[in-house]
């Protein structure tokens, strides 16, 4: 009994406690409401976007009532679904909450969520995979129809309609500008002064596109605030809510090897000159790899202090400015976790010298990424032995994630490099198979593949050479044997690539029927 009095005190203490962090903003103008009231303006079947990219940004008090709604709707016998676009990954409240209400129609572009994945794999959403780089151009295109709500997380906004975003940007420009009516969620838990980290810009839409001038990461181009129709605002729920993000895992021995061999590639690539004294900027992909390897640029003496231009900004991009090593990073989102990010807005006056936060249609786009010079390197679930590279389908048809900005910058990269462990699950699976399930970047955007075993440049060799070339330096030890074999097959057979029509999934076969791709005969 005295535990259920002190838990009713606590809630009610920390409601309190909430309701008095409520900061004071620049608006008057709009109807405030709560999450519910916003909630119960979206109707069954309307198309609703969310700003954000991962946690930062991202709006949630509000689609989680709607998850609540949807289950009272679906339990009273009525239909409720929506289509949800987003930046990318979300939160709990978003993706996690709406997919376990079964109340999603359409979804798109990238997520990560367990619910949701089950959902789409589970064939209960439609879900699209696209390059983040061109969401925002299908959206004004008009390619997907028509979107009736846009949710924002504000730090502030002030009458004329002008918005302080948080750390994650995503597509919101667009959204925001499509949208038939606004939804903002006003969050104090964090500091406005953030407002200055923004360039917000759009590009027109053609035959009006002129260039994107950027000519170098630091370079702004738009608007520190994003600008949208008050007009449009229905509804501004005030509200409180921290990120929470977790700091990554420790590195393990596998990821340390594979963030020691990318260091090692890039040295080699500057001390002969393929790549240029003064460096290049750098993209690297989202997780605990891709983190893990921007600390062993850290150490690397040869590599001169370097800037980013990038979809998202980890932990260890930070460490990187403290200590200088990092000049300056360009990116669409903070994904940081609570603790840097906190140290972060300590600091931010500092922190806004050295960091620019841009839509993903900007940080993504492929004419800057050519144009800077990007080295950009992505994360691979599996890559055959020709430099095809799946990153999202397990065995071919299960969605992981999605494509995410990873093909936007390995097409146009100035190098594009794919890293992975050479085996998963244990060494059942191996990274390195006959022919990939699913193609995301193909052997035309590939030009390196590391794992933890070594590095495979692919760069002017003919698929016959990447084969051996990737098997000898990239395959764990104890597969290099079975695709040497796979690969023999194909001796003295008239083909450009050789690839066994018969035994080209003959790994991913075998994994299916024993759990062991160490067991594939090719009989
Ligand atoms: N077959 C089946 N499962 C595999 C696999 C394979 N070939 N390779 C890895 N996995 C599993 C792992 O075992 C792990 O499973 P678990 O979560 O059950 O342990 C999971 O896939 C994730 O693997 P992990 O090694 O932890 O990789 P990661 O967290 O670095 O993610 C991607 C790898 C490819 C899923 C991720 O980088 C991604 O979504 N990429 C696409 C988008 C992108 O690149 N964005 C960046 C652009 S800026």
């Amino acid at each position: 009994m005295f535990c259920t009095y002190a838990k009713i005190i606590y809630i009610c203490g920390a409601k309190i406690l909430k309701k008095l962090k409520l900061r004071k903003f620049s608006t008057m103008k709009y109807t405030k409401m709560t999450a519910q009231e916003a909630a119960m303006l979206i109707e069954n079947g309307n198309t609703i976007s969310v700003s954000g990219f991962t946690n930062h940004g991202t709006p949630r008090v509000v689609t989680g009532a709607l998850a609540e709604r949807a289950e009272a709707e679906h339990a009273a016998g009525h239909e409720f679904k929506v289509s949800l676009f987003t930046g990318a990954l979300t939160n709990e409240f978003v993706d996690e909450a709406l997919a376990k209400a079964h109340a999603l129609d359409r979804r798109m572009p990238f997520q990560g969520s367990p619910a949701m994945r089950a959902g789409i794999n589970g064939g209960e959403i439609n879900y699209f995979d696209m390059h983040l780089s061109v969401v925002g151009q299908y959206v004004r295109y008009g390619f997907l129809g028509k979107i009736d709500f846009c949710i924002i997380e504000a730090l502030d906004i002030n009458d004329d309609g002008e918005i302080v975003l948080s750390g994650g940007i995503g597509c919101v420009d667009t959204y925001a500008q499509v949208a038939d009516k606004i939804i903002v969620e006003l969050n104090s838990a964090y500091d406005a002064r953030i407002k200055g980290m923004h360039d917000i810009y759009t590009p027109a839409t053609p035959p009006h596109r002129r260039e994107i001038p950027i000519y170098e990461p630091q370079d702004r181009i738009g608007s520190p605030v994003l600008k949208v129709d008050p007009k449009k605002v229905v509804a501004v729920v005030d509200c409180y809510y921290k990120y929470g993000v977790k700091p990554f895992s420790p590195v393990d021995d596998v990821t340390a090897q594979l963030g020691k061999n990318v260091a090692k590639f890039l040295t080699r690539e500057l001390r002969e000159g393929r790549i240029p004294a003064e460096f290049l900027p750098l993209q690297s992909g989202v997780g605990n790899v891709s983190n893990a390897i921007l600390r062993e640029l850290q150490n690397a003496d040869e590599i001169p202090p370097f800037k980013i231009y990038t979809e998202v900004l980890q932990d260890q991009v930070i460490e990187l400015i403290d200590q200088g090593r990092c000049t300056y990073a360009s990116s669409g989102a903070l994904a940081l976790s609570e603790d840097v990010y906190e140290k972060v807005m300590e600091n931010i006056e500092f922190y806004k010298q050295h960091i620019v936060l841009r839509p993903y249609e900007i940080s993504n786009h492929p004419e800057v990424v050519r144009r800077l010079g990007i080295v950009a390197i992505n994360t691979a679930l599996e890559a055959d032995i020709f430099g095809n590279v799946n990153s999202t389908h397990v065995m071919g048809t299960k969605m992981m994630n999605g494509v995410g900005g990873a093909a936007d910058f390995a097409r146009n990269a100035y190098i594009s490099i794919f890293i992975c462990p050479s085996v998963a699950k244990g060494g059942a699976i191996s990274a390195i198979v006959p022919y990939v399930s699913h193609v995301d970047s193909s052997e035309h955007s590939v030009m390196v593949i590391i794992t933890e075993q070594g590095i495979a440049d692919l760069r002017g060799k003919s698929p016959r050479q990447r084969a051996e070339c990737i098997i000898e330096n990239c395959a764990h030890p104890s597969y290099r044997p079975l695709l040497r074999e796979y690969l023999k097959q194909m001796d003295g057979q008239a083909a450009h690539t050789p690839i066994s029509l018969q035994h080209a999934f003959s790994f991913h076969k075998e994994f299916m029927k024993s759990g062991d791709m160490h067991n594939t005969s090719f009989e």
